[in-house]
Parts: C-alpha cells; sequence; structure tokens
C-alpha cells in the first residue's frame, strides 16, 4: 500500500519485509530495551503478521500481530523512527495489521494491544478503547 504524503514520495507500507537486523534497527530507534539477533529472529517467525514501512528504500518502521486467526488477535511492536513520527508511518502500519486481521478473525474476535503511556488517542482512532486492565486496549468486532 503507498500513499502519497505532503512533501515526500510516499508512503509504502507491506506485509512482511522484517529482518532481525530490521527489528533492531527500528527497535534501537525508538529506544526499546535491546534485543538479541536470535530474539529477534523468533519474534518475527512467531508472529502471524509482519509489517514493514519504508521511505524510500529504508526501513523506517513496522508492526506485527500474535494469536488465533479466529478468536484474538494482539498487535504488538508497532514503531516508527522518531524522525518520521507525525506523517501518517505509523497509521499506516496499524490500519494495513488491521486489513490482514480482520479478513481472517470471526467478526466476535477480540483485538488487543498494550498501549505505550500517552499512546492511547493514537489507537482509540482506530476502534480500540481501554480496557481495566491498566494500558491493555481491546477492539471487539467491527460492523
Ligand atoms: C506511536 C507511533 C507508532 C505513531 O506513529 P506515527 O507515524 O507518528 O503516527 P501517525 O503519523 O500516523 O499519527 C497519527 C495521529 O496520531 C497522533 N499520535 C501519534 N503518536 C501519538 C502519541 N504518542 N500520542 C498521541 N497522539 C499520537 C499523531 O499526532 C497523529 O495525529 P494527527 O493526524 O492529528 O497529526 C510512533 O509515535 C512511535 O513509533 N512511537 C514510539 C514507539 C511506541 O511507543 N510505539 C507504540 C507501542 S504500543
Amino acid at each position: 500500500m503507498a500513499t502519497a504524503i505532503e512533501g515526500r514520495t510516499s508512503i509504502n507500507v507491506k506485509a512482511g519485509g522484517l529482518t532481525p537486523e530490521g527489528y533492531q534497527l527500528v527497535a534501537d530507534g525508538v529506544g526499546w530495551e535491546s534485543r538479541t539477533t536470535k530474539q529477534a529472529r523468533d519474534l518475527i517467525i512467531n508472529a502471524r503478521h509482519v509489517v514493514t514501512a519504508w521511505d524510500q528504500e529504508s526501513l523506517v518502521g513496522m508492526g506485527r500481530a500474535s494469536g488465533t486467526g479466529a478468536h484474538y488477535a494482539h498487535l504488538s511492536d508497532i514503531a516508527v523512527l522518531p524522525h518520521l513520527h507525525g506523517l501518517g508511518f505509523g497509521s499506516a502500519i496499524l490500519q494495513h495489521l488491521l486489513n490482514l486481521v480482520d479478513r481472517e478473525v470471526r467478526d466476535d474476535a477480540t483485538v488487543t494491544l498494550h498501549a505505550t503511556p500517552g499512546t492511547e488517542p493514537f489507537y482509540e482512532r482506530f476502534g480500540f478503547s481501554p480496557s481495566a486492565t491498566p494500558f491493555l486496549m481491546t477492539r471487539r468486532g467491527q460492523e
């Protein structure tokens, strides 16, 4: 999926394309706890869906989903390199992940994620709402 944004050619978001080194690049870029190459590889292998975002030929963002493909899905590791925040990359990643998830899960499936404190408004735009468990946000089947 490619979307034109002002001042740039486009945002490219696609399924797949994440390597352990790419995972480490984005995770390090947003200041997350560092992962070994093996840990990063395991996260990718065990994901049901992986989405990557690209600025020209450069990896700039990622997201992944785990779950059964039926009753639930959990989204995680949604991140965009800081110098590109606020340009729509995060939204494009999240929308692409949700498209992949929504087309396979049941209508009454629960979609969850743990929102980094402060990011709740970003997720609320996509139908997520806070749960009784702190920072856990859930998204029930959409119309
Ligand atoms: C959260 C994150 C992925 C959003 O990516 P992004 O590319 O900046 O998001 P977008 O440009 O698509 O932003 C969409 C809208 O959400 C808003 N938004 C984005 N991040 C936000 C945040 N942390 N808090 C509140 N609003 C936020 C933007 O202001 C934008 O609003 P606008 O359209 O009115 O300008 C990015 O900030 C990020 O990588 N953060 C560090 C890692 C992280 O915390 N990930 C979340 C793990 S749960």
